[in-house]
């Protein structure tokens, strides 16, 4: 039996500013979240994780060349049986920097922050429901990949996360932290503290590894297979999954 007596409501926030630069010429006119992926645009998916999580009211960070194409193709909220809120970010100044836009929005609650160009086999509710039983501190999402040096590293002892190292030249694990994060509301003192990384970016990995100082960061595992769609090669993988993937 579920004990929805003690089951906090969660709200969602989708970043999707950032350039796309990566992959343009494609990316010239519109986000790189807009484009198809399988028989939709990429943020459906994400949208459609959250909804499936039981995260309906969802904050879509974007920047100001694209707010406009994201409130035609996603409108109130309604088509999804959610209620969207849009925040722009006028400066690609990295994830940590988008997440201190969403305060107001978070109001206090606990969140859960995914990245609109993280495509998933498989459902996230599982690091949900794990992150609604701890109900304070942070949890990350990790899956073993065979090019670590492209994203944040979790360094493990045990079954603790003692460090992550963002694209780290020589990774000690294979153990990519992937773009679905849940945060209490000390996300934004933390935010607050950080300073920007040597490619001039307010890294997300800043931020966790403060809540790992703290002895506040949890990790869960992801079951199938995952993409962050930003190149051409990972686009098309990002196709795969979705076209091959048994609802
Ligand atoms: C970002 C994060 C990185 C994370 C990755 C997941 O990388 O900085 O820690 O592993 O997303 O997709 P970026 O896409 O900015 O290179």
């Amino acid at each position: 039996m579920s004990d929805t007596k003690t089951q906090q409501i969660l709200k969602g926030v989708i970043l999707a500013g950032g350039l796309g630069t990566r992959l343009y010429p494609l990316t010239k006119v519109t986000s790189k979240h807009l484009l198809p992926v399988g028989n939709e645009p990429m943020v459906f998916h994400t949208i459609k994780k959250l909804k499936d999580a039981g995260i309906t009211d969802i904050l879509i960070v974007t920047n100001p060349d694209h707010i406009g194409a994201f409130v035609s193709v996603l409108g109130s909220g309604k088509e999804f049986g959610c209620e969207f809120t849009y925040r722009i970010q006028e400066d690609a100044k990295g994830i940590a920097h988008a997440l201190a836009l969403v305060e107001g929005f978070a109001a206090g609650e606990n969140i859960v922050v995914m990245l609109g160009d993280n495509i998933f086999e498989s459902s996230i509710n599982h690091v949900v429901s794990d992150f609604q039983t701890q109900k304070t501190g942070a949890r990350v999402l990790l899956k073993k990949v065979d090019d670590p040096e492209r994203f944040g590293v979790a360094n493990l002892n045990g079954n603790r996360i003692v460090s992550i190292e963002e694209k780290p030249i020589q990774p000690k694990t294979n153990y990519a932290v992937v773009g679905v994060y849940c945060y209490d509301s000390t996300v934004f003192d933390i935010i607050r503290t950080i300073n920007p990384s040597a490619r001039g970016e307010y890294e997300i990995t800043s931020v966790n590894n403060i809540y790992i100082q703290q002895g506040k960061l949890e990790h869960s595992y992801l079951q199938g297979e995952w993409v962050d769609a930003g190149t051409f090669a990972a686009l098309v993988k990002a196709n795969n999954i979705v076209l091959n993937r048994k609802e």
